[in-house]
């Protein structure tokens, strides 16, 4: 029976994760370790030997970077790349360019925590006249300006993004073309939320490290086929030393300084 597999990466550390601030659709590069992690993200592909022959990324250079990176590790630099705004990362509304614990001190845990990994709760939007509105920003000049967001939830992320998803990148899948997609923190749970079929309450718990290649096998349906080294709620597996992942996953909740969401069952938000 016929199997396809699709590589996903989020960006290596950017600028904003060191500094620990909300980040969404600011278009900050990546850090030194970012760099780091993104050439090794590169090398760990290699040493898999899995080959691609097309790549999708978001129009925010911290992913775009990454994909370079790991393409140039790889010799396929010249390989096709289709840079969509649909696999930005969640924009973050009014939190974008705050710090994380700063916005813990000042609204509580449970309120950052439902901001950051809620299912259909979005952060306080942005005001238009903010440089962080997308719609004064050339990137998106020809996006119509109705669907650019002033701040997005979990939810209205899938929904932007999952018309790429069908439309574009399933049809290559099933033409035979080797995927990778260097994409965000939050567009990544918003398609293994689609892939895995998980559950609002326990995407609510999923954080996805910086740089580590994250591997699907898909059968002719589309479904994903649960690999040995996947680490629940997940199908697909991640890409090297496992302990090491389970750690920078729990540095990913923990940027909120409070209680970690981890991967276990977090506690139904607005209950
Ligand atoms: C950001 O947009 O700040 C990060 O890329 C994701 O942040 P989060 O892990 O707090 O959602």
């Amino acid at each position: 029976d016929k199997k396809y597999k699709i590589v996903l990466v989020r960006h290596g550390e950017s600028t904003w994760n060191d500094e620990n601030r909300f980040t969404g659709w600011y278009d900050c590069p990546l850090s030194i370790k970012g760099l780091k992690e993104a050439e090794e993200a590169g090398k760990a592909l290699k040493e898999a030997n899995l080959r691609f022959d097309m790549a999708y990324t978001s129009v925010l250079r911290r992913a775009i970077h990454t994909l370079w990176m790991c393409l140039e590790e790889l010799d396929l630099m010249w390989i096709p790349v289709k840079k969509n705004w649909r696999l930005n990362e969640r924009h973050y509304g009014a939190l974008q360019g705050l710090n994380k614990k700063e916005t813990v001190d000042k609204h509580g845990i449970e309120q950052v925590n439902i901001w950051r990994r809620s299912y259909d709760i979005p952060p306080p939007p942005v005001d238009k006249s903010s440089e962080h509105y997308p719609g004064n920003d050339p990137k998106y000049a020809d996006v119509d300006k109705s669907v650019l967001p002033v701040t997005e939830s979990l939810k209205t992320t899938k929904a932007r993004f999952l018309p790429l998803w069908e439309n574009e990148i399933i049809p290559d899948i099933k033409a035979g073309k080797r995927i990778v997609i260097a994409a965000h923190g939050n567009t990544i749970r918003a398609l293994v939320q689609h892939l895995d079929n998980i559950s609002e309450d326990v995407i609510c718990g999923l954080n996805v490290p910086t740089g580590v290649p994250l591997i699907y096998e898909l059968d002719e349906n589309m479904k994903p086929i649960k690999h040995a080294d996947a680490i629940a709620p997940l199908q697909g597996h991640y890409l090297g030393d496992q302990e090491k992942i389970r750690a920078k996953i729990e540095g990913v909740a923990a940027q909120t300084g409070g209680k970690k969401l981890g991967n276990h069952l977090p506690k139904t938000f607005g209950s």
